[in-house]
């Protein structure tokens, strides 16, 4: 299998720095989650992970919105009374939306740059950084028409956000901006929409400086450890520090430690070890 010229609801693309830009593209449905577009993800993701021109994977949306969580129409309506199609899609969703996503050895950025609610709450959380227009709107909107913030949104968002603030909005409905998400963890960076894939794409460079697999071990690391207690997380990490230096084929630790310590040519607290072209 390899990456398709056409996706029907999503619109993907490495650009030469090797950032991987999967865009969603329903803009004149501000981009809701039907069934295909979970299809449509699940296969791209699985297809970036394994495509080494892709370094860096960004999730965003065409138009003015990241996603207006699930659609309403196909997603739920359409697939009541049909259990088999219900199941299929729910499971590609919680697949790349979870799973996949969750997994994924590649950093991954959110690039929020318009409507968030619901649904959508979840690639958000499994996303590794968030960088958000700081006027984007968010919102759990799901009280409004009589529902509970489902899929996993209550348990995502209780992970994410402050307690006190995910049963506010989750009971009201609010919406609240990027700079909010940003003060509530939902958002690492808010800023003007002109500056959104700028700042965006200096956050990838930043990570493509880094040792990737050293990036990944992180991510797991930090993933993992989440769930464990403090003998577990010793325990797992020593082992984890060591498959590290196992996988590293560019001894990143090695060179590091020669030019900070014998050469004095680098000091691992001003920046990334300069990796060979
Ligand atoms: N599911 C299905 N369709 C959706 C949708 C969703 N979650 N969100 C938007 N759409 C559709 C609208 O039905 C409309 O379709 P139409 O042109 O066939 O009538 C189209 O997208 C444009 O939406 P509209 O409401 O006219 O756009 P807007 O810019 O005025 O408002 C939103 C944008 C996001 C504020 C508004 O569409 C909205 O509240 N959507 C629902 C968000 C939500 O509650 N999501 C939680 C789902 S779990």
């Amino acid at each position: 299998m390899a990456l398709r010229e056409h996706y029907e609801c999503v619109v993907v693309e490495i650009d030469d720095d090797g950032i991987a830009w999967a865009t969603f593209n329903r803009p004149e449905k501000r981009n809701a989650m039907n069934p295909q577009l979970h299809y449509d993800m699940e296969h791209i993701l699985i297809e970036l992970e394994t495509e080494p021109s892709a370094k860096v994977i960004v999730l965003t949306g065409a138009g003015n919105s990241w996603s207006a969580g699930m659609d309403l129409r196909e997603y739920f309506r359409e697939t009541d009374n049909d259990p088999e199609a219900q199941y299929k899609s729910f499971m590609a969703n919680k697949h790349w939306s979870w799973d996949i996503l969750s997994n994924s050895r590649k950093p991954t950025i959110a690039m929020v740059n318009g409507y968030l609610f619901g649904g959508a709450f979840v690639p958000l959380a499994n996303c590794d950084l968030v960088v958000t227009d700081e006027d984007a709107i968010y919102g759990l909107s799901e009280i409004n028409w009589g529902i509970i913030p489902g899929g996993i949104v209550s348990k995502v968002i209780v992970d994410k956000m402050p307690f006190r603030n995910a049963m506010f909005y989750s009971m009201t409905g609010r919406t609240f901006d990027g700079k909010k998400a940003v003060e509530m963890n939902l958002a690492d960076i808010a800023v003007p929409a002109d500056k959104l894939r700028a700042e965006t794409i200096a956050l990838a460079r930043e990570l493509m400086e880094k040792s990737p697999v050293a990036l990944a071990f992180t991510k797991q690391a930090l993933r993992a450890v989440v769930n464990m207690d403090v003998p577990q997380s010793y325990e797992y990490l020593m082992t984890k520090i060591q498959a590290l230096q196992f996988m590293d084929k560019e001894k990143t630790r090695a060179r590091g430690m020669e030019e900070f310590l014998d050469n004095k040519t680098y000091r691992p607290g001003l920046g990334a070890v300069k990796r060979e072209e």
